[in-house]
């Protein structure tokens, strides 16, 4: 079972799980760590950034993140190429040549996939991977219907998704169709999955994952197949769970020797 961590706010779960990536990072200097990228890790990485400035060295950690669009520039913006330089390179001064975005570009899409596999297979794995869940379960772009064993490879986005992701683009025609994306198999490798969500929107996708039974329809379910799990979520991402006494209960007792 998942360790389930119920926080007040965004920020305190930011905090939480930044401090237990900077102190392995102390510990481990070539660190690997797998990044979402959408608004729910953005308090990890505020967190991690105040890390860096109070002189924690991220330059020797290596990063991957979960997906990228197809078809988009990586110059855009939005692109994850973009948003992962803007959120978590430059404010945690991570080395560039040491973090990997896959390649969305279309001339060598039919690559882009195996590629990326490989890139991660020779880092030796990651370390912890955090993830953030969409309103129909997904994670990463790995809509209901994937498989539990796929790997990085090109996924169609869901209207719902491109719903969803529209406020970071102009209209909902503007975001893209296609997007290459880690597989849950990709996902399920990683040493430690940190599953973040906040909000009455993630509730029930967030139940559906961590208690309802495993079946690719609801493709945050995958997590109950991993060995070490935390997911860290506020009061209105945590109402529709039905165990959450417990989890309070085995928090409120955990050994002072086991961390997150
Ligand atoms: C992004 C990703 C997606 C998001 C999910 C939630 O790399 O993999 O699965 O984590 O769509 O997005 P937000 O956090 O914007 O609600």
């Amino acid at each position: 079972m998942a360790e389930v961590i119920v926080v007040s706010t965004p920020g305190s779960a930011g905090t939480l799980v930044a401090d237990h990536i900077s102190s392995r990072v102390e510990q481990q200097p070539q660190f690997v760590l797998g990044v979402a990228t959408g608004s729910t890790p953005l308090p990890v990485y505020g967190a991690l950034s105040e890390r860096a400035n109070e002189g924690v060295d991220f330059s020797q950690v290596q990063a991957f993140a979960l997906d990228e669009y197809v078809g988009l520039p990586a110059s855009h913006p939005e692109s994850y190429h973009s948003v992962v330089d803007r959120e978590v390179v430059r404010p945690l001064g991570l080395s560039r040549e040491l973090v990997h975005v896959p390649d969305g570009a279309l001339g060598s899409i039919q690559t882009a996939g195996e590629r990326f596999e490989q890139l991660l297979a020779a880092s030796g794995g990651v370390d912890l991977q955090i993830l953030g869940i969409g309103g129909d379960g997904h994670l990463a772009f790995n809509e209901p219907g994937s498989s539990f064993g796929s790997l990085t490879r090109v996924k169609t986005l869901t209207q719902a998704t491109r719903e969803a992701n529209a406020r970071f683009f102009g209209s909902v025609d503007d975001v893209p169709i296609h997007s290459v994306t880690q597989g849950l198999g990709t996902i399920l490798r990683a040493r430690h999955l940190v599953l973040l969500a906040f909000g009455e929107a993630k509730a029930k996708a967030l139940a559906a994952s961590v208690e309802g039974p495993v079946t690719s329809s609801v493709p945050g379910s995958a997590i109950q197949l991993h060995h070490h799990v935390t997911v860290v979520v506020d009061e209105a991402a945590a109402s529709e769970l039905q165990h959450r006494d417990y989890y309070d209960w085995a928090l409120q007792h955990k050994p002072s020797w086991q961390g997150l």
